[in-house]
């Protein structure tokens, strides 16, 4: 469902090219999630906006659902984006006017859809991750477990294929992000997304089926170590 073979990426700043991922190979399968460690400033977050095509991959192959993304112009690798990728954040992301329901929609306008068929589609998200009581909640009237599992909704309103968190616990405590974890395993496994977790927790890493570690540029295999 989704590849990448000896993906590279810099950042220029002023003069400065700053190599973060550097001949990076990851494939993860329909119904597999893998976790993805790593120190702060390894190219986590990097590595999600290049498989999400948020920004180019310098070199490589970046294959999502049988389309390449690399060599591709931003908008096209917009479309497919909104086709095949959801993405969940440490910080939720809502727009704090909008209810719950019209943060799920919002992704929806980008398709060809009546607001009923917007309605219906964010309703069913909303039920998947156990929201559907709090769906006339602003952000603001939500807990940070719940205003997480909002933003879930809102990624998997469009029914993708991949769902790329970036550390999606960060912000909440144990319990509460056992709970939204709970939530992208049910993703993964019974509705059979491709799943990548971000976390620099090892407990939220060891409940995915492949560890990998991101180090020097490229990902390797990992054993999260329990505490
Ligand atoms: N837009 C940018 N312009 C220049 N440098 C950047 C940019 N974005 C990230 N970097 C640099 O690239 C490196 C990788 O950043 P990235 O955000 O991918 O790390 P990360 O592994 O997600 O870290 P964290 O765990 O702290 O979230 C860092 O050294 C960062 O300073
Ligand atoms: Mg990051």
């Amino acid at each position: 469902m989704l590849r990448l073979n000896g993906v590279a990426r810099a950042h220029i700043k002023g003069r400065e090219r700053i190599r973060v991922l550097q001949g990076l190979d990851l494939e993860v399968q329909r119904g597999e999630m893998v976790s993805i460690m790593g120190p702060s400033g390894s190219g986590k977050s990097t590595l999600l906006d290049v498989i999400a095509g948020v920004i180019p991959s310098n070199e490589g192959v970046v294959e999502l659902a049988g389309h390449r993304m690399d060599g591709k112009s931003e908008s096209l690798r917009t479309q497919i984006r909104a086709a095949h990728i959801g993405f969940v954040f440490q910080f939720y992301c809502l727009i704090p006017a909008l209810t719950a329901e019209e943060n799920v929609m919002l992704p929806l306008h980008l398709w060809k859809l009546s607001r009923k068929e917007r309605a219906l589609r964010a309703d069913a998200a909303l039920e998947v991750v156990g929201m559907t009581h709090r769906r006339r909640h602003l952000p603001g009237e939500l807990s940070g477990g719940e205003q997480q599992r909002i933003s879930i909704a809102r990624a998997i309103a469009g029914n993708p294929d991949v769902l790329l968190c970036d550390e999606p616990t960060g912000d909440l405590n144990k319990e509460t992000g056992l709970e939204v974890m709970a939530i992208i395993e049910q993703l993964s496994h019974h509705y059979r997304k491709a799943v990548v977790v971000v976390t620099h927790d090892p407990n939220v890493a060891a409940l995915a089926d492949r560890h990998l570690r991101l180090q020097n540029g490229v990902l390797v295999d990992d054993r999260p170590n329990l505490r």
